[in-house]
């Protein structure tokens, strides 16, 4: 497990949309800046790997399967086991394929003794979400959920203004998250029916509440509707709603959807308000205030906040990509570069204690497992009370959830 250099090498999982827009953008921007070395993606097409140096036209990676020697449909699930067996150490894994394949990939990557980055959610079952913080304990590896709006100052004003006693106790709030029907018609075709908008972006908010106020789910009860996308050959959900109660007895009513219409002025609408005996929190997440109205692309909401791309300061003629879905990826790697040069030339159980260690105290702030284990338990409940005709669905100690 010896160190070959300072630079953290990434391995990135998956070539779709986020990879594109979010992850590579970043994982290259940490490469100019010199925390990142090599850089190697994995997918389960060729023409993906293709499609993504056409995209990055300037910037090197190892790409798995090789579109110069593959043909270029061919279907390769496994080929990322190739890529974990090339990543050099010290290296991450960042895992960004469809929501319900993040398991065995997080799995291979710690068996292979490296640490994670996940996109959100962790996984979509309780009984994964345990097995994947076993073989972490077990294995004192690092595996962080990209849970981004933690990031977004909007929702970091509320954790403080609240851990500071000026909401008083909540009572109640309200989360809206709904996309435009491209993301099930275009971007996710092949596997919206094995997720939901609830699964895919309401977590974001469970967990918000969560991170929050620290609160555990007590039960919930949760709506479906299958009426737009059926008539697309779709058999995804439109929109779920899920109203949870917590276990100081507060409530959250979670409204989730992704087939708003394309003429939106944004690809997502979002927003939160809470209310608490002595305060209200409310914000509009998608308007903040700013809009441009161009010929080129009509009337837009602008949020400056999430992950855009600026003048550089220090490389005239480049752009910094900033914002908060930009700093949650980029807080995963660096706490592994620090974890992994902090136990650089230890082996063995001393090398295991301080991972563990240093680990533990990350788990306090951070989406480890122990954490994003509540979005996944509420995303597994939301599925099994629309399945039961939207009966209650209280959870077990281990968050395992059940019908009441
Ligand atoms: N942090 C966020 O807010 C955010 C935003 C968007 C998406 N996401 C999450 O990111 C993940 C990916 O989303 P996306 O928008 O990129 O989806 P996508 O469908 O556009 O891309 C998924 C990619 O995974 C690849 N893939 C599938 N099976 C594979 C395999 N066996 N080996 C290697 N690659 C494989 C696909 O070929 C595709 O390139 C999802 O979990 C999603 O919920 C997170």
């Amino acid at each position: 497990m010896a160190q070959t250099s300072t630079k953290l090498n990434v391995l990135l999982i998956g070539g779709g949309m986020i990879s594109e827009e979010v992850v590579l953008p970043t994982v290259f921007q940490e490469q100019r800046d010199g925390r990142v070395g090599e850089v190697l993606v994995a997918s389960r097409r060729a023409n993906t790997l293709q499609h993504l140096r056409e995209c990055f036209p300037d910037r090197q990676f190892r790409a798995f399967p090789d579109p110069t020697c593959t043909p270029l449909d061919e279907s390769r699930p496994d080929c990322f086991r190739e890529a974990l067996e090339s990543l050099p150490r010290p290296g991450a894994v960042i895992v960004a394929t469809p929501d319900h394949l993040h398991t065995p990939m997080i799995m291979a990557a710690i068996e292979a003794g490296f640490d994670v980055v996940v996109e959100k959610p962790l996984c979509l079952k309780v009984d994964e979400a345990w097995k994947i913080r076993e073989a972490a304990d077990k294995a004192g590896a690092y595996v962080y959920t990209d849970y981004h709006k933690r990031h977004d100052r909007a929702v970091r004003a509320l954790r403080h203004r609240y851990r500071e006693g000026y909401l008083g106790q909540m009572l109640h709030g309200h989360a809206w998250i709904e996309e435009r029907r491209e993301i099930p018609l275009e971007h996710f075709r092949l596997w919206a029916h094995n997720s939901s908008p609830f699964e895919y972006v309401g977590v974001h908010y469970v967990d918000v509440y969560y991170f929050v106020t620290g609160l555990k789910p007590k039960r919930l009860v949760a709506f479906g509707q299958k009426k737009f996308l059926p008539q697309h050959d779709s058999d995804a959900f439109d929109a779920v709603q899920a109203t949870i109660e917590w276990e100081d007895g507060s409530v959250l009513w979670v409204q989730t959807a992704w087939v708003n219409t394309q003429k939106n002025s944004a690809l997502t609408n979002q927003g939160m308000q809470v209310l608490g005996t002595e305060g209200e929190y409310w914000a509009d997440h998608k308007a903040r205030n700013l809009h441009f109205a161009t010929e080129q692309n009509g009337y837009e909401d602008y949020n400056p906040n999430f992950f855009k791309a600026y003048d550089s300061w220090e490389h005239p003629g480049e752009v910094d990509w900033v914002g908060y879905g930009y700093e949650s990826i980029v807080q995963g790697l660096n706490d592994i570069g620090e974890l992994c040069a902090a136990t650089d030339g230890l082996t063995g159980e001393a090398r295991l204690a301080r991972r563990r260690e240093m680990i533990a105290e990350w788990a306090k702030t951070r989406p480890l497992p122990e954490q994003a284990l509540i979005g996944t338990a509420v995303n597994e409940a939301v599925r099994l009370s629309i399945a039961n005709n939207s009966a209650y669905v209280g959870f077990d100690e281990r968050l395992f959830p059940k019908l009441i």
